[in-house]
């Protein structure tokens, strides 16, 4: 391994270690909402849609970090991840959820219901509407987008962001000026990186999940995020490969 990457992670039970060390040793997230992590993964098929607590962790601390107010979402699922923005932008904050689907949107709209969380707005249907829409109405531009929706769709969301944010507009563009890209499961178990057989996820992969089509659009998304000349860019390792970028302009 070269000295330059990180050698956190020799084998899967210190990897265990590690992520469970970290968990303990960053700041809690509130309770309902790993509350309804735990009931996600207790009730729902497709549980594993949702980022791990370890990584709501990190995202509502980023949230606050940058001091985002407005946080957009793309792909919300039964809203696990957005209550982690809701409660970083705090009460007097926002945050838009994009959900394509009917079913899922319910389930998030009414845990958010249970919890008396009122920041949230859900927009049911293909985001990429939704998206060209909010460009044209929405009063402020955000702080924050996420994007965790479908993969295939990765290098449209990013370019749909950067056209609607143009550079010295007199109107409201989606993200502001400094505003934060995040993009989740960019390196897919490592395989947009190594797709060979000597990453041992390879075949396990192939079987279950494997897509040529969210493959190549991994690879473009990350292409486009890194030569960019309005982004700059940090591919973080971690979790399942997160896209980060600030938009300069
Ligand atoms: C990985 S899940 C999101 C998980 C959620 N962010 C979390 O961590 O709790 C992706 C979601 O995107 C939704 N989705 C897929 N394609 C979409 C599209 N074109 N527009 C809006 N949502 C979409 C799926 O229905 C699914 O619920």
């Amino acid at each position: 391994m070269k000295e330059i990457y990180t050698a956190l992670y020799p084998n899967e039970q210190v990897a265990t270690n590690v992520g469970d060390y970290s968990f303990s040793h960053s700041t809690k997230l509130p309770k309902h909402i790993t509350d309804h992590h735990a009931w996600g993964v207790e009730t729902q098929e497709r549980s594993n849609y949702m980022i791990s607590p370890l990584q709501a962790q990190f995202q509502v601390w980023l949230a606050k970090a940058v001091g985002a107010k407005r946080v957009l979402e793309i792909g919300t699922f039964i809203g696990f991840s957005t209550m982690g923005w809701s409660e970083a932008v705090s009460t007097n904050g926002h945050v838009t959820a994009l959900e394509f689907s009917p079913e899922y949107a319910q389930i998030a709209e009414e845990a958010f219901a249970k919890n008396s969380i009122t920041n949230i707005e859900v927009i049911v249907g293909d985001a990429r509407e939704s998206i060209k829409k909010l460009s044209t109405t929405i009063p402020q531009p955000y702080d924050l987008i996420f994007i965790d929706a479908d993969k295939t769709s990765y290098p449209t969301y990013l370019s749909q962001i950067l056209e609607y944010s143009p550079p010295n507009s007199t109107s409201v563009r989606l993200l502001r000026q400094g505003g934060i890209i995040v993009a989740d499961n960019i390196l897919r178990r490592g395989l947009v990186a190594d797709p060979s057989d000597a990453n041992p996820q390879a075949a396990k992969e192939r079987e279950r999940t494997w897509r040529a089509d969210d493959m190549d659009a991994l690879h473009k998304f990350n292409d486009m995020m890194v030569e960019s000349a309005r982004l700059e860019t940090f591919l973080m390792p971690m979790f399942d490969g997160l896209g980060c970028g600030r938009l300069v302009d």
